[in-house]
């Protein structure tokens, strides 16, 4: 059986990005697959977070993802800072990996904007500490949006090189499962930008604990063409706010866009927004009230992230011994 891992920030709340691109999938996963995922408190420092709100966040998306759901029981849910295996490997790795990598990182390039002299050093570095999160466990697929291929391809180029420069063959090859008609679902402000949870304008995402009417009213508000849809998707193209919200539909009726068009081909957007504002709150609506209900509980959700973190850590805790075995630290 194959092992998985994936990772999300608690960087805020999530966002429909998030559960099409990424969470989704993991709840299918679990069926045929060992799978490990992780909120990643320690990758959410690389910007800025309020030391008062970051366990709060923390909890709070560990109750979002069981309320998708991902089964704590049969798969690891924890968070990244409980286990110092990530950071022990991290460390290697950031003497494996070249700089000049690093630099052609696109997410690095994004987040730090103009004002790069000012950029965290671990914001730099934060795909070495992804590449270890999975390496730690020897995990061989990682589902994830299509925002993320980039680090997966640098995550095995250290692979490879730590296996070079040491003479073994420890690390696996990593396969990135980018699944699904909505791997990158787009700003509803701007069919050209990631929807996002740290985009400043609420506008522009849906949340996983945004009310019924929220939801349709920013629907009803995002952006489109004056166009009505077309029947076949090559009809999509040069239209990504279109694009976008028909992909958004495909995935929650899961449908390909080519049923959603044969369907809606020729509608104009009102007709559309409505519908697909029916579907999404009726997928959404049980999400936001079971992580609700959970949270009222916060010890038990803290329960699960111990007890995953524990259980995490019997498998990395002996891959990293051995990486730093293999790397020549004395055990005297
Ligand atoms: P993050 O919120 O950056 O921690 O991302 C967690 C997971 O959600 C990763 O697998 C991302 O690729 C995925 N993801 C984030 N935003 C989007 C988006 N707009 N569309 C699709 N997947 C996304
Ligand atoms: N970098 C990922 C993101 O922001 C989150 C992440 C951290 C991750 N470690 C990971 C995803 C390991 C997959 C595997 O989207």
């Amino acid at each position: 059986m194959q092992r998985i891992f994936s990772g999300i920030q608690p960087s805020g709340i999530p966002t429909l990005g998030n559960y099409l691109g990424a969470i989704r999938n993991w709840v299918k996963l679990q069926d045929d697959h060992e799978c490990i995922y992780c909120v990643v408190d320690m990758h959410a420092i690389t910007v800025w977070q309020d030391p008062k709100l970051l366990p709060i966040q923390t909890r709070e998306l560990a109750a979002s993802i069981i309320a998708c759901g991902i089964d704590p029981k049969r798969s690891i849910l924890f968070h990244q800072s409980a286990v110092r295996a990530h950071a022990q490997l991290a460390w290697i790795f950031n003497c494996v990996a070249r700089f000049g990598w690093l630099a052609r990182m696109t997410q690095f390039k994004d987040k730090a904007g103009k004002d790069r002299e000012n950029a965290s050093a671990g914001l730099f570095v934060y795909p070495n500490l992804m590449a270890a999160d999975i390496l730690a466990y020897h995990a061989t697929r990682v589902p994830v949006g299509e925002d993320q291929r980039q680090h997966l391809e640098l995550a095995n180029d250290i692979a490879q090189k730590f296996n070079h420069d040491y003479g073994v063959n420890f690390f696996p090859p990593i396969e990135a499962l980018i699944l699904g008609p909505a791997a990158r679902v787009m700003s509803l402000r701007d069919g050209t930008k990631k929807m996002s949870k740290s985009d400043p304008s609420d506008q522009s995402r849906i949340n996983l604990n945004d009310d019924p009417d929220t939801i349709a009213l920013k629907l009803r508000r995002a952006k489109t063409d004056p166009l009505p849809l077309p029947s076949e998707p090559e009809g999509l193209e040069k239209r990504p706010e279109a694009r976008n919200l028909v992909g958004i539909y495909a995935a929650l009726a899961d449908l390909d866009v080519a049923d959603v068009l044969r369907e809606y081909g020729g509608a104009g957007f009102s007709r559309f927004k409505e519908a697909l504002a029916e579907l999404m709150i009726a997928k959404l609506a049980p999400i936001a009230a079971e992580t609700r209900r959970l949270l009222a509980d916060p010890a038990t959700i803290d329960a699960i992230l111990r007890e995953g973190a524990a259980r995490a850590a019997a498998i990395a805790d002996p891959i990293v011994a051995e990486a730093e075995r293999l790397v020549g630290f004395l055990r005297a």
